[in-house]
Protein backbone atom coordinates (compact mmCIF):
# COMPACT_ATOMS: atom_id res chain seq x y z
CA UNK A 1 0.00 0.00 0.00
CA UNK A 2 0.80 3.65 -0.39
CA UNK A 3 -0.60 6.57 1.72
CA UNK A 4 -1.01 10.35 0.23
CA UNK A 5 -0.82 13.04 3.02
CA UNK A 6 -2.19 16.59 2.26
CA UNK A 7 0.06 19.31 3.56
CA UNK A 8 -0.68 22.57 1.28
CA UNK A 9 -3.27 25.21 1.58
CA UNK A 10 -2.90 28.33 3.30
CA UNK A 11 -4.58 27.93 6.13
CA UNK A 12 -6.21 31.65 6.67
CA UNK A 13 -8.28 30.84 10.22
CA UNK A 14 -4.85 30.57 11.86
CA UNK A 15 -3.34 33.41 10.46
CA UNK A 16 -0.75 34.96 12.08
CA UNK A 17 0.69 31.67 12.58
CA UNK A 18 0.37 30.84 9.35
CA UNK A 19 1.58 33.65 7.58
CA UNK A 20 5.37 32.50 7.50
CA UNK A 21 4.88 28.98 8.81
CA UNK A 22 2.84 25.81 6.84
CA UNK A 23 0.10 24.76 9.18
CA UNK A 24 1.48 21.31 9.12
CA UNK A 25 4.92 22.29 10.06
CA UNK A 26 2.73 24.10 13.28
CA UNK A 27 4.94 22.01 16.43
CA UNK A 28 2.08 19.97 19.20
CA UNK A 29 4.31 18.30 22.27
CA UNK A 30 7.08 19.77 20.23
CA UNK A 31 6.08 17.88 17.25
CA UNK A 32 5.20 18.81 14.31
CA UNK A 33 1.48 17.80 12.84
CA UNK A 34 2.60 16.18 9.90
CA UNK A 35 5.64 14.26 11.81
CA UNK A 36 2.84 12.84 13.76
CA UNK A 37 0.91 11.84 10.64
CA UNK A 38 3.52 10.37 8.96
CA UNK A 39 4.70 8.61 12.28
CA UNK A 40 1.12 7.11 12.35
CA UNK A 41 1.22 5.42 8.67
CA UNK A 42 4.66 3.99 9.53
CA UNK A 43 2.88 2.42 12.55
CA UNK A 44 0.34 0.86 10.30
CA UNK A 45 3.07 -0.70 8.00
CA UNK A 46 2.82 1.57 4.99
CA UNK A 47 6.09 3.34 4.08
CA UNK A 48 5.80 4.75 0.14
CA UNK A 49 4.69 8.15 1.50
CA UNK A 50 3.60 10.71 -1.01
CA UNK A 51 2.83 14.43 0.70
CA UNK A 52 1.05 16.83 -1.65
CA UNK A 53 2.90 20.39 -0.85
CA UNK A 54 2.14 24.01 -2.35
CA UNK A 55 4.18 24.89 -5.62
CA UNK A 56 7.64 26.58 -4.01
CA UNK A 57 7.31 24.92 -0.88
CA UNK A 58 10.62 24.30 0.51
CA UNK A 59 10.15 24.36 4.45
CA UNK A 60 8.48 20.71 4.72
CA UNK A 61 10.97 18.99 2.98
CA UNK A 62 13.64 21.11 4.77
CA UNK A 63 12.18 20.04 8.57
CA UNK A 64 11.24 16.18 7.33
CA UNK A 65 13.51 15.29 4.65
CA UNK A 66 13.65 12.63 2.48
CA UNK A 67 11.56 10.06 5.40
CA UNK A 68 14.61 7.95 6.48
CA UNK A 69 13.94 9.62 9.96
CA UNK A 70 10.75 8.41 10.43
CA UNK A 71 11.74 5.36 8.98
CA UNK A 72 9.95 5.62 5.39
CA UNK A 73 10.47 7.17 1.50
CA UNK A 74 8.85 9.95 0.75
CA UNK A 75 7.97 11.97 -2.26
CA UNK A 76 6.93 15.42 -2.76
CA UNK A 77 4.08 16.01 -4.84
CA UNK A 78 3.34 19.99 -5.47
CA UNK A 79 -0.07 20.68 -6.17
CA UNK A 80 -0.52 21.99 -9.91
CA UNK A 81 -3.35 24.48 -10.69
CA UNK A 82 -3.90 25.93 -7.86
CA UNK A 83 -5.70 24.38 -4.47
CA UNK A 84 -9.03 23.34 -6.05
CA UNK A 85 -9.92 21.10 -3.61
CA UNK A 86 -8.53 17.26 -1.86
CA UNK A 87 -9.97 15.07 -5.04
CA UNK A 88 -7.80 17.22 -6.98
CA UNK A 89 -5.09 16.60 -5.19
CA UNK A 90 -5.87 12.61 -5.75
CA UNK A 91 -6.10 13.64 -9.42
CA UNK A 92 -2.72 15.54 -9.28
CA UNK A 93 -0.98 12.80 -7.82
CA UNK A 94 -2.50 10.30 -10.41
CA UNK A 95 -0.84 12.45 -12.80
CA UNK A 96 2.13 12.33 -11.08
CA UNK A 97 2.43 9.03 -10.96
CA UNK A 98 2.59 8.29 -7.51
CA UNK A 99 -1.17 6.74 -7.30
CA UNK A 100 -0.79 4.08 -9.89
CA UNK A 101 -3.87 1.84 -8.65
CA UNK A 102 -1.82 0.62 -5.80
CA UNK A 103 -4.57 0.92 -2.64
CA UNK A 104 -3.97 3.66 -1.13
CA UNK A 105 -3.90 5.62 2.25
CA UNK A 106 -5.27 9.04 2.23
CA UNK A 107 -4.52 11.18 5.45
CA UNK A 108 -5.38 14.96 6.05
CA UNK A 109 -2.38 16.60 7.23
CA UNK A 110 -4.23 18.58 9.49
CA UNK A 111 -6.18 15.57 11.67
CA UNK A 112 -5.03 14.61 14.81
CA UNK A 113 -5.93 11.42 16.24
CA UNK A 114 -4.86 9.01 18.73
CA UNK A 115 -6.36 5.96 17.41
CA UNK A 116 -3.46 3.34 15.63
CA UNK A 117 -4.29 3.05 12.12
CA UNK A 118 -3.25 -0.77 12.05
CA UNK A 119 -6.44 -2.53 12.83
CA UNK A 120 -8.26 -0.38 10.05
CA UNK A 121 -5.77 -0.89 7.57
CA UNK A 122 -5.87 -4.78 8.05
CA UNK A 123 -9.30 -5.06 7.43
CA UNK A 124 -9.21 -3.27 4.41
CA UNK A 125 -6.55 -5.26 2.86
CA UNK A 126 -8.10 -8.84 5.16
CA UNK A 127 -11.55 -7.77 4.01
CA UNK A 128 -10.66 -7.10 0.12
CA UNK A 129 -12.80 -3.44 0.60
CA UNK A 130 -13.16 -0.78 -1.95
CA UNK A 131 -12.75 1.96 0.40
CA UNK A 132 -13.04 1.95 4.37
CA UNK A 133 -14.00 5.61 5.67
CA UNK A 134 -12.79 6.54 9.47
CA UNK A 135 -16.12 8.43 11.01
CA UNK A 136 -15.80 10.18 14.01
CA UNK A 137 -19.22 10.81 16.33
CA UNK A 138 -19.01 14.88 16.35
CA UNK A 139 -21.75 17.98 18.22
CA UNK A 140 -21.48 19.95 14.68
CA UNK A 141 -21.00 17.56 11.24
CA UNK A 142 -22.47 20.13 9.29
CA UNK A 143 -18.62 21.27 9.34
CA UNK A 144 -17.65 18.19 8.30
CA UNK A 145 -18.45 14.87 5.16
CA UNK A 146 -21.22 13.22 6.54
CA UNK A 147 -22.81 9.72 5.74
CA UNK A 148 -26.27 8.47 5.99
CA UNK A 149 -26.07 5.07 7.37
CA UNK A 150 -28.49 2.43 7.32
CA UNK A 151 -28.06 -0.99 8.57
CA UNK A 152 -24.83 -0.91 9.49
CA UNK A 153 -24.33 0.44 5.50
CA UNK A 154 -23.38 4.07 4.34
CA UNK A 155 -25.77 4.64 1.43
CA UNK A 156 -24.78 8.12 0.96
CA UNK A 157 -22.47 10.72 1.72
CA UNK A 158 -22.83 14.71 2.06
CA UNK A 159 -19.92 17.44 2.21
CA UNK A 160 -21.52 19.96 4.69
CA UNK A 161 -25.16 19.10 4.63
CA UNK A 162 -27.45 22.12 6.47
CA UNK A 163 -29.60 18.83 7.73
CA UNK A 164 -27.19 15.61 8.29
CA UNK A 165 -28.23 12.88 8.32
CA UNK A 166 -25.90 11.27 11.19
CA UNK A 167 -23.82 12.78 13.86
CA UNK A 168 -20.64 11.06 12.04
CA UNK A 169 -17.85 13.60 10.47
CA UNK A 170 -16.09 11.10 7.67
CA UNK A 171 -12.55 12.68 9.52
CA UNK A 172 -9.50 12.87 6.99
CA UNK A 173 -8.32 9.07 7.01
CA UNK A 174 -9.49 6.92 3.90
CA UNK A 175 -8.70 3.90 2.57
CA UNK A 176 -9.28 3.98 -1.46
CA UNK A 177 -8.52 0.89 -3.73
CA UNK A 178 -7.38 1.88 -7.79
CA UNK A 179 -11.09 2.79 -8.03
CA UNK A 180 -10.46 6.40 -6.42
CA UNK A 181 -8.20 7.19 -9.77
CA UNK A 182 -11.79 6.60 -12.09
CA UNK A 183 -13.92 8.70 -9.52
CA UNK A 184 -11.62 11.99 -10.03
CA UNK A 185 -11.85 11.81 -13.82
CA UNK A 186 -14.95 13.88 -15.05
CA UNK A 187 -15.27 15.60 -11.80
CA UNK A 188 -17.72 18.56 -10.90
CA UNK A 189 -16.98 21.51 -9.18
CA UNK A 190 -18.99 22.22 -6.05
CA UNK A 191 -20.64 25.39 -5.05
CA UNK A 192 -17.72 26.17 -2.66
CA UNK A 193 -15.47 25.93 -5.72
CA UNK A 194 -13.86 22.75 -4.92
CA UNK A 195 -13.39 19.16 -6.31
CA UNK A 196 -14.83 17.67 -2.96
CA UNK A 197 -13.36 13.99 -1.55
CA UNK A 198 -17.15 13.41 -0.73
CA UNK A 199 -17.35 12.83 -4.55
CA UNK A 200 -14.52 10.19 -4.45
CA UNK A 201 -16.62 8.36 -1.73
CA UNK A 202 -20.02 8.91 -3.73
CA UNK A 203 -18.06 7.11 -6.56
CA UNK A 204 -17.88 4.00 -4.79
CA UNK A 205 -21.69 4.20 -3.62
CA UNK A 206 -23.00 4.94 -6.67
CA UNK A 207 -20.90 1.85 -8.07
CA UNK A 208 -21.82 -0.46 -6.06
CA UNK A 209 -18.38 -0.74 -4.77
CA UNK A 210 -17.34 -2.34 -0.70
CA UNK A 211 -17.49 0.48 1.24
CA UNK A 212 -17.27 0.33 4.97
CA UNK A 213 -16.18 2.14 8.06
CA UNK A 214 -15.06 2.34 11.12
CA UNK A 215 -15.53 4.73 13.55
CA UNK A 216 -12.04 6.07 15.29
CA UNK A 217 -11.61 5.05 19.04
CA UNK A 218 -10.19 7.89 20.99
CA UNK A 219 -9.90 11.53 19.93
CA UNK A 220 -9.92 12.93 16.51
CA UNK A 221 -9.60 16.57 15.68
CA UNK A 222 -9.24 18.55 12.41
CA UNK A 223 -7.17 21.57 13.26
CA UNK A 224 -8.66 24.68 11.51
CA UNK A 225 -8.68 27.13 14.33
CA UNK A 226 -6.42 28.48 17.26
CA UNK A 227 -8.74 27.11 19.78
CA UNK A 228 -7.99 23.43 17.55
CA UNK A 229 -4.63 23.43 18.35
CA UNK A 230 -4.43 24.05 22.06
CA UNK A 231 -6.88 21.33 22.02
CA UNK A 232 -5.01 19.13 20.03
CA UNK A 233 -2.32 20.16 22.42
CA UNK A 234 -3.63 19.22 25.33
CA UNK A 235 -4.74 15.42 23.90
CA UNK A 236 -1.34 14.78 22.76
CA UNK A 237 0.27 15.92 25.98
CA UNK A 238 -2.17 13.70 28.25
CA UNK A 239 -0.80 10.84 26.06
CA UNK A 240 3.03 11.82 26.51
CA UNK A 241 4.98 8.93 25.86
CA UNK A 242 6.68 7.50 29.55
CA UNK A 243 9.97 6.53 27.69
CA UNK A 244 9.71 10.85 26.80
CA UNK A 245 8.98 11.90 30.41
CA UNK A 246 12.17 12.93 32.17
CA UNK A 247 15.26 15.54 31.88
CA UNK A 248 17.11 14.22 28.86
CA UNK A 249 20.86 14.89 28.31
CA UNK A 250 23.03 17.68 30.08
CA UNK A 251 19.73 18.99 30.82
CA UNK A 252 19.68 20.51 34.26
CA UNK A 253 17.46 21.06 37.52
CA UNK A 254 17.54 23.38 40.17
CA UNK A 255 17.56 21.79 43.57
CA UNK A 256 15.19 24.28 44.76
CA UNK A 257 12.72 23.85 41.06
CA UNK A 258 9.82 21.61 41.91
CA UNK A 259 8.69 19.41 38.84
CA UNK A 260 5.42 17.71 39.45
CA UNK A 261 3.58 14.91 37.42
CA UNK A 262 4.68 13.58 33.68
CA UNK A 263 7.15 16.52 32.44
CA UNK A 264 9.88 16.05 29.42
CA UNK A 265 12.91 18.32 29.34
CA UNK A 266 15.20 18.67 26.20
CA UNK A 267 18.99 18.82 26.50
CA UNK A 268 20.73 21.60 27.36
CA UNK A 269 17.99 22.83 29.17
CA UNK A 270 18.39 24.36 32.51
CA UNK A 271 15.26 25.03 34.92
CA UNK A 272 17.15 27.09 37.51
CA UNK A 273 15.46 28.12 41.25
CA UNK A 274 12.03 28.91 41.89
CA UNK A 275 10.78 27.52 38.91
CA UNK A 276 7.08 25.54 39.69
CA UNK A 277 6.56 22.88 35.98
CA UNK A 278 3.11 20.79 36.40
CA UNK A 279 2.69 18.32 33.77
CA UNK A 280 2.20 16.98 31.28
CA UNK A 281 4.35 19.66 29.91
CA UNK A 282 7.28 19.60 27.31
CA UNK A 283 10.50 21.47 26.97
CA UNK A 284 12.48 22.06 24.38
CA UNK A 285 16.31 21.99 24.28
CA UNK A 286 18.66 24.57 25.47
CA UNK A 287 15.96 26.76 26.82
CA UNK A 288 16.16 28.83 29.90
CA UNK A 289 13.95 28.73 32.95
CA UNK A 290 13.97 30.88 36.02
CA UNK A 291 11.25 32.07 38.54
CA UNK A 292 8.37 30.65 36.52
CA UNK A 293 5.36 28.68 36.81
CA UNK A 294 4.86 26.04 33.69
CA UNK A 295 1.47 24.80 34.26
CA UNK A 296 -0.52 22.17 32.61
CA UNK A 297 -0.91 21.45 29.09
CA UNK A 298 1.88 23.96 28.27
CA UNK A 299 4.45 23.20 25.64
CA UNK A 300 7.55 25.11 24.83
CA UNK A 301 9.87 24.94 21.90
CA UNK A 302 13.76 24.86 22.34
CA UNK A 303 16.01 27.84 22.65
CA UNK A 304 13.44 30.16 25.03
CA UNK A 305 14.21 31.74 27.79
CA UNK A 306 11.25 32.44 30.26
CA UNK A 307 11.88 34.22 33.89
CA UNK A 308 9.21 35.79 35.94
CA UNK A 309 6.14 34.51 34.41
CA UNK A 310 3.03 31.88 35.01
CA UNK A 311 1.78 30.17 32.07
CA UNK A 312 -0.37 27.05 31.17
CA UNK A 313 -2.40 25.65 28.61
CA UNK A 314 -0.64 27.34 26.01
CA UNK A 315 2.20 26.58 22.76
CA UNK A 316 4.99 28.50 22.70
CA UNK A 317 7.06 28.05 19.61
CA UNK A 318 11.37 28.10 19.47
CA UNK A 319 13.34 31.45 20.31
CA UNK A 320 10.60 33.06 22.52
CA UNK A 321 11.87 35.00 25.31
CA UNK A 322 8.74 35.90 28.20
CA UNK A 323 9.79 38.05 31.07
CA UNK A 324 6.41 39.56 31.91
CA UNK A 325 5.54 39.37 35.64
CA UNK A 326 1.85 37.92 34.23
CA UNK A 327 0.05 35.02 33.76
CA UNK A 328 -0.11 33.79 30.15
CA UNK A 329 -3.24 31.32 29.75
CA UNK A 330 -4.51 29.66 26.27
CA UNK A 331 -1.98 31.01 24.16
CA UNK A 332 0.12 30.50 20.64
CA UNK A 333 3.26 32.54 20.63
CA UNK A 334 4.91 32.35 17.44
CA UNK A 335 8.98 31.16 16.82
CA UNK A 336 10.83 34.14 17.95
CA UNK A 337 8.49 36.23 19.77
CA UNK A 338 9.14 38.64 22.92
CA UNK A 339 6.72 39.37 25.51
CA UNK A 340 8.55 41.72 28.11
CA UNK A 341 6.64 43.82 30.99
CA UNK A 342 6.24 47.41 30.05
CA UNK A 343 8.16 48.29 32.92
CA UNK A 344 11.39 47.20 31.18
CA UNK A 345 11.62 50.48 28.98
CA UNK A 346 10.36 53.78 29.54
CA UNK A 347 7.82 55.58 28.97
CA UNK A 348 5.32 52.73 30.46
CA UNK A 349 2.41 51.38 28.68
CA UNK A 350 1.58 48.23 26.42
CA UNK A 351 4.52 48.76 23.04
CA UNK A 352 3.02 46.11 20.96
CA UNK A 353 4.07 44.91 17.37
CA UNK A 354 1.98 42.63 16.17
CA UNK A 355 1.68 40.73 12.65
CA UNK A 356 -2.07 40.76 11.06
CA UNK A 357 -4.52 39.40 12.34
CA UNK A 358 -2.85 38.93 15.61
CA UNK A 359 -5.49 38.44 19.03
CA UNK A 360 -4.35 40.43 21.90
CA UNK A 361 -6.48 40.28 25.70
CA UNK A 362 -4.90 42.85 27.88
C1 LIG B 1 -12.56 18.21 4.62
C2 LIG B 1 -13.50 17.28 3.85
C3 LIG B 1 -14.61 16.78 4.77
C4 LIG B 1 -14.01 16.12 6.00
C5 LIG B 1 -13.02 17.06 6.69
C6 LIG B 1 -12.27 16.32 7.79
O1 LIG B 1 -13.26 19.36 4.99
O2 LIG B 1 -14.03 17.98 2.74
O3 LIG B 1 -15.41 15.86 4.07
O4 LIG B 1 -15.04 15.78 6.89
O5 LIG B 1 -12.04 17.56 5.76
O6 LIG B 1 -11.27 17.11 8.37
P1 LIG B 1 -12.54 20.83 4.99
O7 LIG B 1 -11.35 20.70 5.87
O8 LIG B 1 -12.18 21.12 3.58
O9 LIG B 1 -13.57 21.77 5.54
Amino acid sequence: MKALITAGGHATRLRPITWNRNKHLIPMANKTMLAYAIDKIVDAGITDIAVNINPGESEIQKEIGDGSKHNCQITYIEQQGGAKGLAHIVKNAKDHGFLDGTPFLMYLGDNILLADLSAMVKRFKNDEMNCLLALSKVPDPERFGVPEIIDGKIVRVEEKPSAPKSDYAITGIYLYDGHALDAVENMKLSDRGEYEITDIHQHYIDNNLNIGYEEITGWWKDTGKPEDLLIGNQFILDEIKTGDVGVHGDAKVAQSANIQGKVAIGKGTVIADGVLIRGPVTIGENCVIHNAYIGPYTSIGSSCEIYETEIEHSIIFDDVTIKCGKRIADSIIGKGATVVAASESKPSGHKLIIGDNSLVEL
